[in-house]
């Protein structure tokens, strides 16, 4: 793009993807989720062109495209959505935006569960936040950058992943209501251990539609049970005890997926105590555990996913594994001994290249901070 040229950017933004521990589709049931961002990150980088509505993007790798800030409307092209999703969304609440160029680059693998669309999102909202001083809160940039995948790239998605990618602290993992939004930064130390991500290479193409199902088969099962229990609004409102009296009146699909998120709930507060005790065996436990539910009740697994989960449970040296993320590929997250890590990396390449010949990508991620600028 003809920008690059004279390109001398005044900002530098990392946005970066996440990985969740545990709570995994709760959180548009208004749940609890235990998420924190990784280092692996997407890069923008802006300068303000000195035009009233002309703006570039330039992402590295893939095209470019230029847009008006007048003519903002949803692309065929589904990455440009993330950007123009983020546009409308802020032109609502400001006109201070005017144009801009930008360069993209991703370390994030795409596609991978690891939320590279919110890191899109809120990379870009926060970026402009800064360059043009809008004034907007990091939670206002969280719930816009939600806005605009809802409405722009289609996917009905909660909010883990943009509070996430905007809010973490380096360390620390956050419990958050997503019913109040009210959140905790809770340090962990997992030391020996370390958290080795598995890349089915799985892309989650088909991910956005049936997420959206997975939505309204948990809506389902909110108006059925409200007939007798008018208090609930949400899945977070029901026990087990409403559940089970309620099994007759539901499908069994709808009568799992409830199940899988009233049990959901429960482990992220379990797991929230096992690692206040620093007890890892119960922290990877409660992953093989979780990754049964999305297999089975919720069924947002696939065998690649599958595969390497049973894989790792058959290494004494690693504590638990699960898929984690929207589902239907993605990653699995391990908790591997350090002394460990290099060869289980090597056989679970191995075996998996047997299996499915497909070549795994592993590598280590940290719970890091959120978005920031890098360089003003
Ligand atoms: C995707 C969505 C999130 C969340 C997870 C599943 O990543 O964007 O809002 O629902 O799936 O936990």
């Amino acid at each position: 793009m003809q920008f690059l040229e004279n390109f001398s950017p005044e900002l530098t933004i990392a946005s970066p993807g996440r990985i969740n521990f545990i709570g995994e589709h709760t959180d548009y049931n208004m749940g609890y989720v235990l998420p924190t961002a990784i280092g692996n990150t997407i890069t923008f980088k802006l300068q303000k062109n000195g035009s009233e509505t002309q703006c570039n993007i330039h992402s590295i790798g893939y095209d470019g495209f230029s847009l008006d800030l007048k003519n903002i409307a949803i692309s065929k092209t589904e990455w440009e959505n993330y950007v123009l999703g983020v546009l409308n969304e802020i032109s609502k609440l400001t006109d201070k935006v005017k144009g801009f160029d930008c360069t993209i680059e991703s370390n994030l693998p795409l596609g991978s569960g690891l939320s590279s669309s919110a890191a899109m999102e809120c990379g870009l909202a926060y970026g402009l936040n800064k360059l043009f001083d809008l004034g907007l809160s990091k939670i206002t940039i969280v719930e816009l950058s939600q806005r605009a995948e809802h409405s722009y790239v289609g996917t009905q998605c909660g909010i883990m992943d943009q509070f996430a990618s905007v809010m973490s602290k380096q360390g620390n993992v956050i419990l958050l209501d997503c019913q109040s939004l009210q959140y905790q930064h809770i340090p962990i130390d997992i030391n020996p251990y370390k958290i080795i991500m598995l890349n089915t290479k799985v892309s989650h193409n088909l991910a956005s539609s049936e997420y959206n199902t997975r939505r309204k088969e948990c809506e389902e099962g909110v108006v059925i049970m409200k007939k007798e229990n008018p208090q609930i609004n949400t899945l977070r409102d029901v026990t087990r005890k409403i559940l089970e009296a309620s099994k007759n009146q539901m499908s069994t699909t709808v009568y799992n997926r409830c199940s899988f998120i009233i049990d959901e709930n429960k482990r992220v507060h379990k797991m929230v105590a096992a690692f206040k005790k620093n007890d890892l065996k119960e922290v990877g436990a409660l992953l093989y555990e979780a990754h049964e539910g999305i297999r089975d009740l919720y069924e947002v697994s696939c065998p690649q996913s599958d595969f390497l989960v049973e894989f790792a449970k058959d290494n004494a040296m690693v504590l638990g594994a699960r898929q984690t993320g929207g589902g239907f590929g993605g990653c699995t997250l391990n908790i591997v001994h350090e002394t460990e890590v290099d060869n289980f990396r090597k056989t679970a390449e191995i075996a998996y290249k047997k299996e499915f010949d497909i070549d795994l990508e592993a590598f280590e991620v940290q719970p890091s901070g959120g978005t920031m600028v890098i360089q003003n």
